[in-house]
């Protein structure tokens, strides 16, 4: 038996992903931009011990249906890689609440990439992982690096040139993500239906892919240039641009609740009185924002002062995924 224990932080896109070229595949229609985080994220533990079947924990206890049949077919594919047939033992335990909107997944399948490839005895270069990360969710291929991270769109079929990169012109820029958690459960639409439902109906959605190149190049430089107000302005409009497209389909996708709502109103008066603190939204009602790390403690604070605000995260960049147990 072989096993190995891998962590991997979420990550928050600032420039959003939101479309599909290739469902099958998980590839992007357009490219997007991320920030990989420290505080949150997953642990997991896999281990090829040849059961009759894969079985899967989620925070201790056996997990959904929904959730074991795709960490299982993900877990065929590692099999079929390696030429292993063991079926697997997967522990997994998130840092943040699973299916809400805080990015879990992207954490969880490079946690998962990582540990059940080690433990089926591969090793794959970084580019490769997050190729197969992203067979799992798209936004996981960013989360095995650290950091500032670009995922390109790619123009193959085959998803080859669909991998994240690590933008190294961000390396220690200490900036700070808030996250106010505006509602308890899961979100109401997963993101690939939405994204579905989105491209297929929404007026809006052509315009969307349209304007993501401009945004990642703005993105670049922003970083390149440590403008957080530059950077800022970007991540506002590419999520309330990623919004409006779903917010516009046919039925409409609406991610927001009051909060939401409040929590985007107290960062527009943190900006008034001259704090730099910028949104995004996922797909779910909580509240990103981003921040230079001397005003997170003030941001935060803001936040939870906010009606329907449960409770404030703060999180600084991180690594990207890592071993930390291999037998
Ligand atoms: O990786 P997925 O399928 O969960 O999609 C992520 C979509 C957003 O979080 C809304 C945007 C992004 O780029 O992470």
């Amino acid at each position: 038996m072989s096993s190995a224990t891998a962590v991997a932080g979420t990550n928050i896109a600032l420039v959003k992903y939101w479309g599909k070229r290739d469902e099958a595949l998980n590839l992007p229609a357009t490219g997007s931009l991320s920030l990989t985080l420290d505080r949150l994220g997953t642990r997991t533990r896999v281990a090829f011990d040849g059961g009759a079947a894969d079985r899967v924990t989620l925070d201790g206890a056996p997990a959904g249906e929904k959730f074991a049949a795709r960490a299982a077919a993900f877990l065929d594919r590692v099999r079929a890689r390696a030429g292993l047939t063991a079926r697997a033992t997967v522990e997994t335990s998130n840092s943040v609440p699973t299916a809400a909107g805080l990015a879990s997944s992207a954490s969880g399948f490079a946690a998962l990439a990582l540990a059940a490839t080690r433990a089926a005895g591969l090793e794959l270069a970084p580019a490769e992982l997050s190729e197969l990360a992203r067979l799992g969710s798209g936004s996981a291929a960013r989360s095995i690096f650290g950091g500032f991270v670009e995922m390109a769109r790619g123009a193959r079929a085959d998803g080859r040139d669909a991998v994240a990169r690590p933008l190294d012109e961000g390396a220690g820029w200490d900036v700070r993500l808030v996250v106010a958690i505006t509602a308890a459960g899961e979100k109401t639409i997963g993101s690939t239906a939405a994204m579905r439902q989105t491209a297929a109906t929404s007026p809006y959605y052509e315009a969307w892919v349209r304007g993501v190149d401009g945004d990642l190049a703005a993105a670049r430089a922003a970083i390149a240039a440590r403008d957080l107000n530059a950077l800022g302005a970007v991540a506002e409009r590419s999520a309330l641009r990623m919004h409006a497209s779903a917010m516009a389909a046919d039925p409409p996708i609406l991610y927001w609740n009051p909060a939401t709502l409040a929590a985007i109103a107290t960062v527009r008066e943190l900006r008034e009185r001259g704090t730099a603190a910028f949104i995004t939204i996922d797909a779910g009602p909580h509240v990103k924002v981003l921040c230079a790390a001397a005003d997170a403690d003030d941001v935060a604070a803001a936040l939870n002062g906010t009606a329907g605000v449960l409770r404030t995260l703060v999180a600084a960049p991180g690594p990207g995924a890592r071993v930390v147990e291999a037998a």
